[in-house]
């Protein structure tokens, strides 16, 4: 399974690109406005980083104009996927899209169904919502589930990219549902190499390891 970060921190993506266990990375509106930064600026300063997948999203609501930015994102970097939401007019942007060589990620996906539209216009990650699906009392991994399975029943290429991550037992779910990509915080990709056990054994070792004769 892939790890992506969910952020568009410079210092956090290079921090998890420099240990090696990086993906990819995701971006939306949201944690753009975070860094106070002009938005191309910011997409070729990661994208230099030589992170392989970078999403990025388009934020005009019409067809045309999703059109427009998504064309123009995609010239950004050869690592760009543009990010659409799942509307009617986003699902017709996705379609034109995909047909032209971009790869889409169509983003704010909270059903199967919606999954499934998602695939048929050749969207190439399909990004359900599964924290903010569990806020509002439905379990999120169900739907990953579902999306697994429909996927797989009709070998659709598209690859389901969990979002809205928010803790390790969610990345462990996606792991263990078949989901393709897991995109997380900062924080949690930080806690998943964490164990206090590891930190015990490690103390102990050192520890025991001061009683070794020198020299
Ligand atoms: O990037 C989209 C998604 O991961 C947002 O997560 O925590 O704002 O629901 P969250």
């Amino acid at each position: 399974m892939q790890l992506f970060l969910d952020t568009a921190s410079v210092n956090e993506i290079r921090t998890m690109w420099e240990v090696g266990i990086l993906d990819g990375v995701t971006t939306n509106p949201t944690l753009v406005a975070k860094e106070g930064r002009r938005f191309e600026e910011l997409l070729r300063e990661i994208c230099a980083l030589g992170v392989p997948s970078v999403s990025a999203e388009v934020v005009a609501t019409d067809t045309e104009g999703m059109l427009s930015e998504g064309r123009r994102l995609r010239e950004i970097h050869p690592a760009i996927y543009v990010k659409v939401p799942m509307t009617p007019a986003g699902l017709r942007a996705t379609r034109t899209l995909a047909k032209e060589g971009t790869r889409v990620n169509m983003t704010l996906v909270f059903s199967a169904n919606q999954a499934l539209l998602a695939a048929k216009v050749g969207a190439a990650y399909v990004s359900p919502f599964i924290g903010r699906l569990d806020d509002q009392g439905q379990d999120g991994m169900n739907l990953v589930r579902d999306i697994v399975t429909i996927y797989r029943n009709y070998r659709f290429p598209t690859r389901v990219l969990v979002a809205s991550v928010r803790h390790p037992v969610h990345v462990l779910d996606a792991a263990k549902a078949g989901a393709d990509i897991a995109t997380m915080p900062f924080a949690v990709m930080e806690k998943l190499a964490q164990h206090p056990l590891t930190d015990l054994g490690l103390a102990r070792f050192l520890k025991d390891w001061e009683k070794v004769p020198k020299g």
